[in-house]
């Protein structure tokens, strides 16, 4: 592991807090108590606009990734400015983190933006123009998942099978176990049910350390899966 807190400590004087990002609950959380990193992958859970998005960009850009994805290098060739709140995110290194953490050439890591990811890799050389989306994500993970990092992505899932899903953890588990670390934003109860990841529910409450077992979207899985008409009926005429 390289992280095992990250946090923010005010919000800047020139910031008005009742706006974004400083709204969202889950920064008020970041503000107040920070995010406690304890397993090597951590993943991101909550409803559509809980802020998953804004806490993994903030996280990976605070590391030194570019917001809009891609890995270490490509810092140095983007000019886009920080956002306030990546910044302002301060991270307190684990026992075998102090070498990254403790100089910006050291940090190694890649962010996986869903939304710019064909971007992204198109800058990385991956030519997603020849490959189509899900597999331009599978080039990534076997081409870039492969050093002692931090790994941030942004719901991996969108663009990838079941099967590809599951060749995601495989690439996870390797990670960690050479000294990488992620945190992934996911809707997914396939990832989420890698066996040691910590999982964080966001929403109004601010954040939430949780199990697979107790997420709603595993329960709502299992139930569509047993019977989908016990909620199609609820949404078709
Ligand atoms: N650039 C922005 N400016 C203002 N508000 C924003 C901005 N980006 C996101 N928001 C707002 O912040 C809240 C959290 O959005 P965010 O994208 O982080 O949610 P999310 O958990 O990633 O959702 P989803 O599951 O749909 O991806 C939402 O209310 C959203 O409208
Ligand atoms: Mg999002």
């Amino acid at each position: 592991m390289i992280i095992e807190r990250a946090y923010v400590s005010a919000v800047p004087s020139d910031e008005d807090e009742a706006e974004w990002p400083w709204s969202v609950p889950c920064v008020r959380g970041l503000l107040a108590d920070g995010l406690r990193l304890t397993a090597p992958v951590t993943y991101l859970v909550g409803e559509n606009g809980s802020g998953k998005s804004t806490l993994v960009e903030a996280l990976a850009e605070g590391f030194g990734l570019d917001s809009w994805g891609g890995s270490h290098d490509w810092r140095y060739a983007s000019h886009r400015p920080k956002s306030v709140l990546g910044e302002r995110i301060r991270f307190d290194a684990a026992p075998r983190g102090r070498h990254m953490l403790g100089s910006w050439r050291a940090r190694k890591g890649f962010f996986l933006r869903a939304e710019t990811a064909l971007d992204a890799l198109d800058r990385e050389g991956f030519a997603p123009d020849a490959v189509s989306h899900g597999e331009g994500f599978l080039a990534a993970f076997r081409g870039k998942f492969l050093h002692p990092g931090l790994y941030v992505m942004d719901e991996p899932e969108a663009a990838l099978s079941f099967t590809s899903c599951l060749e995601l953890l495989g690439h996870l588990d390797r990670l960690v176990r050479s000294g990488g670390q992620v945190i992934c934003a996911t809707h997914s109860p396939l990832l989420t049910a890698l066996p040691g990841a910590d999982i964080v529910e966001v929403g109004d409450h601010g954040m939430r350390r949780t199990t697979w077992d107790e997420l709603a979207l595993v329960e709502h899985w299992r139930r569509y899966l047993a019977d989908p008409r016990s909620y199609l009926r609820h949404v078709l005429d």
